[in-house]
């Protein structure tokens, strides 16, 4: 990208973070009033200073020497209460715009495809919701309120000098576009430093996420100097690209200092030499040296908001990317409202963006309504990759799955999951309570027996009544408060609740003991009869009785049929059932 298209790209980033003040203009234009009237205060301390000196000292009137210290309350009162009334009202917009970007940014994320997950760390994604925003939300209000107050403070004294004296004035003014060029250098090197600070955020919290969600295996593995070494190399490059930000930070004052300095002390040079001092009065010469000292501490704020903006511009860019990322295609228009359960794989073909090679490869079966369909094979198979592309997670690149008689492509996301429900290989519990997790997405009254015939059929409740709080017992985050067993139950309870008319299990029962297996299996085929399902599995004692079997080699199919036929077949499946059945003894040598 080249330098203008950057700074192109920054102020149109800047204004659309700027178009997020829109909704508040109210409060915004009570804040700017109060700048106004700040600015305005501010210089008429300066202004006061004139009528002090020329009637208070050189010619002096009893009367308005009285007046000066009311005079000097009067405007330190009207000084302290816009300032109040500013800083509030543009506190209460930043606030709003940190509130308004993060719903969108989540509401954005949780709508994102699956892709969009693969690719990116978790810790990275929340650490944009918490400090990115947080970060533009000062940006703009900071830069917005030294931008307003301050420039009008600088204009008002400016006047003010103008009116005095402008033939000095505008040799002060001269000064202006050295104090502007400097200013410019510094904003690529913020802009650039603090998307490397936002970047570095991000990565402290991902070190640190993986350290804590892992704490056993770093302990167990003794990884504890691993993840110290990786965290300091995280913390430190954030502490470095701080610091690069606080040397520009650092240098940018003393800088506009020197200049404004130089550009006073000429100012006062040209005053005190001019051919006829005498044609100014002391009042206005010391009014005139009040507004120009006064005047530095807005300019040397000045020298900051560029600081913020661009901050405010790193923020904004990352804050607007994921906002603006394109959501889940769902192209769909077809409704289904409650599926038969026909489902057809029609050579589909499918790679991940990642892969290499394709993860399936011409893959062609069907599911009649009401069957289970089982799918084995060895790990890394494409098995799960299947359940995700029932699921319209991934789209296949060729080929096409029809359910009842409708392309995939074609049914709308919402009611193509409406009327599915997984047991996923990792079983993915929310720290909320066991009831809570099984009813996860319900809207609607949830009906305690249906809830109950879940749970029963689970075997969820015979670990959940033994726990003091039965079903509204807390289980942790990711579950941890749990067995394993006892979280793939919650999770097939929550498939099992949802009702839907087509259930995949991936692995469900894998933590499973093979009696618990049994039992869950027995009491979850009663629910089952009527829904399509598929189901995956290692232990392929868990499918003898599924309708179909369909052995599964590197994204192909190997071998299908009912198990007795597979068995007949003496292939693969026949030896990957003996090997296990000798595993588990159920089978003489
Ligand atoms: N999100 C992903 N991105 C890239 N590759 C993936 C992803 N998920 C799985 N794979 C790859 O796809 C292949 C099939 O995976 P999967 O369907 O999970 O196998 P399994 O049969 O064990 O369920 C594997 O080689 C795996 O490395
Ligand atoms: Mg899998």
């Amino acid at each position: 990208m080249s330098a203008e298209a950057t700074a192109r790209g920054s102020t149109q980033l800047y204004i659309r973070l700027l178009s997020h003040v829109r909704p508040y203009k109210g409060v915004f234009a009570v804040a700017i009033v109060a700048m106004i009237f700040t600015a305005l205060t501010e210089t008429s301390f300066a202004a006061l200073l004139k009528p002090i000196m020329d009637r208070g000292f050189v010619g002096p009137e009893p009367d308005f020497i009285r007046l000066i210290p009311w005079l000097l309350i009067a405007v330190l009162l009207a000084r302290a209460f816009s300032g109040f009334v500013a800083s509030y009202s543009m506190a209460w917009v930043g606030r709003r715009i940190v509130y308004d970007l993060r719903q969108r940014m989540f509401e954005s994320l949780v709508y994102l495809p699956s892709n969009f997950y693969d690719d990116r760390s978790s810790a990275t994604l929340v650490s944009k919701l918490i400090y990115d925003v947080e970060q533009a939300s000062t940006a703009t209000t900071d830069a917005l309120t030294l931008m307003i107050k301050d420039t009008l403070t600088v204009i008002a004294l400016l006047g003010w000098m103008l009116y005095l004296d402008w033939q000095l004035t505008l040799v002060f003014v001269l000064f202006a576009p050295l104090v502007a060029y400097g200013v410019k250098i510094a904003a690529d090197k913020f802009r650039k430093t603090s998307e490397r600070i936002q970047d570095s955020v991000g990565g402290i919290g991902h070190v640190a996420k993986e350290a804590i969600i892992g704490q056993r295996v770093v302990k167990t593995f003794g990884g504890q100097a691993y993840e110290i070494d990786g965290f300091r190399r995280a913390n430190n490059r954030n502490r470095q690209q701080s610091m690069k930000k606080a040397v520009v930070s650092a240098a940018m004052y003393p800088m506009v200092l020197l200049f404004v300095g130089a550009a006073i002390a000429l100012v006062i040079y040209l005053a005190v030499n001019r051919p006829a001092p005498s044609s100014i009065s002391a009042g206005t010469f010391v009014s005139y040296l009040g507004a120009v000292l006064m005047i530095m501490s807005p300019l040397k704020h000045l020298a900051k908001v560029n600081e913020k903006i661009q901050m405010g511009v790193a923020a904004a860019n990352s804050i607007f990317t994921l906002i603006d990322e394109p959501q889940e295609q769902d192209a769909g228009v077809k409704t289904i409202d409650r599926a038969r359960g026909h489902i057809q794989f029609r050579d589909v073909s499918f790679k991940y963006p990642r892969s290499k090679q394709n993860v399936l490869e011409n893959l062609s079966f069907e599911i009649q309504p009401g069957q289970v369909i089982a799918l084995v094979g060895s790990s890394g198979t494409g098995k799960s990759t299947i359940a995700s592309l029932l699921l319209g997670f991934y789209r296949p690149d060729r080929g096409e799955i029809i359910l009842d008689g409708f392309d995939l492509r074609h049914v709308s996301l919402k009611s193509l999951r409406r009327n599915t429900a997984i047991v996923t290989q990792e079983t993915i519990l929310f720290d909320d309570t066991i009831r809570n997790n099984i009813v996860y997405g319900y809207d609607g009254e949830v009906s305690e027996s249906r809830l109950r015939q879940a749970v029963e059929a689970a075997h969820v409740a015979e670990f959940a009544d033994r726990l003091a709080h039965g079903l509204d017992t807390l289980v942790g985050e990711q579950g941890v408060r749990l067995s394993g067993g006892q979280r793939q139950r919650i999770s097939i309870a929550r498939a099992l609740f949802k009702n839907a008319p087509i259930l995949v299990f991936d692995e469900a029962t894998s933590s499973l003991d093979s009696v618990s297996e049994r039992l869950v299996r027995e009491a979850t085929e009663k629910l089952l009869a009527d829904r399509t399902t598929l189901v995956i599995a290692h232990r392929l004692s868990t499918i003898e009785h599924a309708d179909r079997i369909l052995v599964l080699e590197g994204g192909r199919i190997l071998e299908s049929g009912r198990h007795h036929e597979l068995i007949a077949n003496k292939g693969s499946y026949a030896r990957l059932y003996e090997s296990q059945m000798l595993g588990q003894g159920r089978l003489a040598v």
